[in-house]
């Protein structure tokens, strides 16, 4: 049975799911035929992205929701079910970030984007667990990051957050074998991707902020996403030939990195034009004021690259040996 089948008729939650990867990865579910739930705040990326899973094959249902609030994380997770049915796979895609020195970034700024990043997804995991581990079954997929194995400058609230869902997936992926659970959690590493963050979050560099090349589309991260649904035994998925060399050149000399990235991380993160001035989706989101729909690409689409030999190889592996299966 391929992939694809196997995602049919379940019952998927994105989080994230009106712009960027999570809107990426709604569509696939989408077209395998799931019923997706869509949790985000913008009411216009969110009835943008039921159009789009329906278009593509899939039942959609869209639930405005903030995931830095436990509670509405948890009372979605009870509508999903009355509407949808047993939730199946919860993937964690929200977040904010702020693009500036740490000394630059105000303490209470600093805190929300750990509420919406780290906690966002502790919450979704929450509500995710409390339904599936006394049905003994499901998968959460935690969208992650090179970043959350390597930091780098000018996002040090964002790396902190993202090391510290790796930590706590950890955590909680032992607890689960630990209990020989049928319920499995596993975490994608993305690498850099062409989304509409680098339009929104908010940022005080000098030019305009862009993902660090090599970038690639969000179909490629969406991909490896609608797999680890059906893989999620295993305990991380990289994405990206970027991802593998960053996380290897970490472990092998991490001091060395550092000093690399003290002579390119500041420029490789900007773009040569100069930053307007710019609205920001940190505490409210940024479709509401315009009704714009941001969608899944960002500004990007002429350097990113479509496919990733890479993650493509790690699939065919992993599904012709069969292991890790949900
Ligand atoms: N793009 C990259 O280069 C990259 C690289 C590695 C990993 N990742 C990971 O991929 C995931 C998605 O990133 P992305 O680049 O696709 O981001 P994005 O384009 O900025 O989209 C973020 C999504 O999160 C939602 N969101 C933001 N704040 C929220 C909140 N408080 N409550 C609920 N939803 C909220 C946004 O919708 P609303 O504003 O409408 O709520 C949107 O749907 C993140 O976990 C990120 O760490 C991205």
């Amino acid at each position: 049975m391929t992939a694809d089948a196997r995602n049919e008729s379940k019952v998927v939650v994105i989080t994230g799911a009106s712009a960027g990867i999570g809107r990426a990865a709604a569509r696939r579910f989408g077209a395998q035929g799931a019923s997706v739930a869509l949790l985000a705040r913008g009411r216009a990326g969110l009835d943008a992205a039921v159009a789009d899973v329906c278009a593509a094959g899939g039942r959609a249902l869209a639930i405005p929701v903030d995931v830095a609030e436990y509670t509405a994380v948890d009372a979605a997770a009870t509508r999903i079910e009355e509407d949808l049915g047993p939730i199946d796979v919860w993937v964690n895609s929200a977040f904010t970030s702020v693009f500036a020195p740490f000394c630059e970034i105000d303490p209470l700024e600093y805190r929300r984007v750990t509420e919406v990043t780290y906690l966002g997804s502790v919450h979704g995991t929450r509500a995710a667990l409390a339904r599936m581990r006394p049905r003994d079954r499901g998968a959460i997929v935690q969208v992650g990051s090179a970043l959350g194995e390597r930091s780098i400058p000018l996002q040090s609230a964002y790396c902190g957050a993202k090391h510290a869902v790796n930590g706590f997936v950890e955590a909680v992926r032992v607890e689960l074998l630990h209990d020989h659970s049928n319920v499995h959690i596993t975490i994608v590493q993305a690498p850099a991707v062409n989304t509409p963050q680098f339009s929104w979050v908010l940022s005080r560099l000098p030019r305009r902020p862009q993902p660090v090349p090599p970038i690639y589309q969000p179909e490629v991260v969406a991909r490896a996403i609608a797999f680890a649904a059906e893989y999620p035994r295993h305990k991380q998925y990289w994405v990206g030939a970027s991802t593998v060399g960053t996380v290897l050149a970490q472990r092998l000399a991490p001091a060395l990195l550092d000093r690399y990235l003290a002579r390119t991380g500041f420029e490789s993160q900007q773009t040569e034009a100069t930053a307007q001035r710019r609205a920001s989706n940190l505490w409210t989101p940024l479709d509401e004021a315009d009704g714009r729909d941001y969608g899944a690409h960002g500004e990007f689409d002429d350097r990113a690259h479509p496919r990733s030999p890479q993650s493509w190889l790690t699939r065919r592996m992993r599904s012709l040996g069969g292991f890790g299966r949900a």
